[in-house]
């Protein structure tokens, strides 16, 4: 076949019609609020769990030129999957790892959270055979009830660390459990728990103590030390609804979730509409498909419960939501709306606006799931432009 052949079998760019706009501006935005809520401290970012759904890849790139080159993901496969996509930055891996996962931690130049003397051989037994050294954070659990070394058994923990050649002590790492309710009690403790554990690595030469997620960031500043770790914050969401710090009004989301009618279906009064015809039509009713339903990650239990703004507008969705497909009534809009046109299920159109706190609200649950639960067949489009 001629090369000519070939092109006329090849589409030229075929993408899904619902898509993620990443407004990366926003986010270089977001990480200047941050930086001015811990003092200019190092920001280790979270990019795990695909960017908290945004999209690992872009983000981290755009973190990379912003000169944030510590990137904290859930696990060693989330740092090869970064590296073999071209991202060149130093991966802290924040979920305790096995020690058949050693040698590929070493080999990427990961800087692992260890807590547990197994780990800490298994690494330092990679590092020696590969030639080289593993700079690691040792976990504290200060109350997570998750993840870490009790706090009396710290230093005992340090001096194995010291005593393996080839680990560097890093730092020293806690997690907050209840930094984002507005009683800051609890975190109060955790963090003189967390200071007592601090004193005693810091005669082991650790460069950083880090503790601060989000809400931490900007409510519980004593705890700042050296360095934090934002996640949601970044994408310019809030980690609740009371963070008292009045900078978290500044954050401004980096995503949208948009696509565009795909069929208008003009229905009769009484018809039922979609499985199990959770809705039924009280009037005739014009009626846009969309191409996006739970498969995309528009969770089925917002049927009958979600605006999409089409035309400036808030339409209501109707029927249940299927794997990739989801109904809102146009009837409104009749003769104003044609297939093709904009949709938006999370972000502005004209005067309106879809947050993702909205569609958290609607469900009962916190806008981290929304955002995460966005499924990798999305594409994410980058805007380079302030607005498009
Ligand atoms: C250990 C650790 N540090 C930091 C973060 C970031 O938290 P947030 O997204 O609330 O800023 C997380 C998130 O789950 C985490 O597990």
């Amino acid at each position: 076949m001629t090369d000519q052949a070939n092109d006329r079998n090849r589409p030229q760019q075929v993408e899904r019609l619902n898509r993620i706009y990443l407004h990366l501006d926003r986010l270089e935005h977001n990480m200047r609020v941050l930086e001015r809520c811990v003092e200019g401290r190092p920001l280790w970012p979270c990019v795990k769990a695909n960017a908290y759904g945004h999209g690992a890849v872009p983000i981290a790139r755009r973190l990379l030129t912003l000169g944030h080159n510590r990137l904290a993901v859930a696990d060693v496969a989330e740092a090869a999957a970064l590296t073999e996509s071209g991202i060149d930055a130093t991966f802290m891996v924040l979920a305790p790892a096995l020690p058949e996962h050693a040698e590929a931690l070493v080999t990427l130049g990961c800087e692992p959270v260890v807590c547990t003397l197994e780990m800490l051989r298994a690494l330092s037994g990679a590092a020696h055979a590969l030639g080289r050294t593993v700079p690691v954070h040792v976990k504290v659990d200060t109350g997570m009830g998750r993840i870490g070394i009790r706090p009396d058994g710290v230093g005992e923990f340090l001096e194995a660390c010291a005593g393996h050649p080839g680990v560097i002590i890093r730092g020293i790492m806690s997690h907050f459990a209840r930094a984002d309710e507005a009683d800051k009690a609890f975190s109060h403790a955790q963090t003189e728990v967390f200071r007592g554990a601090v004193e005693q690595a810091r005669a082991f030469g650790i460069e950083y103590a880090h503790m601060a997620n989000s809400a931490a960031i900007f409510d519980v500043p004593e705890a700042h030390f050296d360095a934090a770790r934002p996640g949601v914050s970044i994408y310019g969401l809030a980690p609740s609804a009371t963070i008292a710090n009045p900078q978290v009004q500044e954050l401004e989301p980096v995503l949208e979730w948009k696509t565009r009618i795909a069929f208008l279906n003009e229905l009769p009064a009484g018809a039922g509409v979609s499985y199990g015809h959770a809705y039924r039509t009280a009037r005739p009713s014009l009626l846009a498909v969309l191409l996006v339903g739970y498969g995309d990650g528009l969770s089925r239990g917002l049927s009958n419960n979600l605006d999409v703004l089409i035309g400036g507008v808030r339409c209501p969705q109707v029927g249940r939501i299927t794997m990739d497909s989801t109904l809102v009534d146009v009837t409104a809009l009749r003769g104003r709306v044609n297939t093709g046109d904009e949709a938006v299920l999370i972000g502005r159109q004209g005067d309106e606006r879809v947050t993702v706190d909205e569609l958290a609200d609607r469900l009962g649950t916190i806008n981290y799931e929304v955002v995460t639960g966005i499924q990798t067949r999305v594409p994410r489009i980058a805007v380079q432009g302030p607005e498009h």
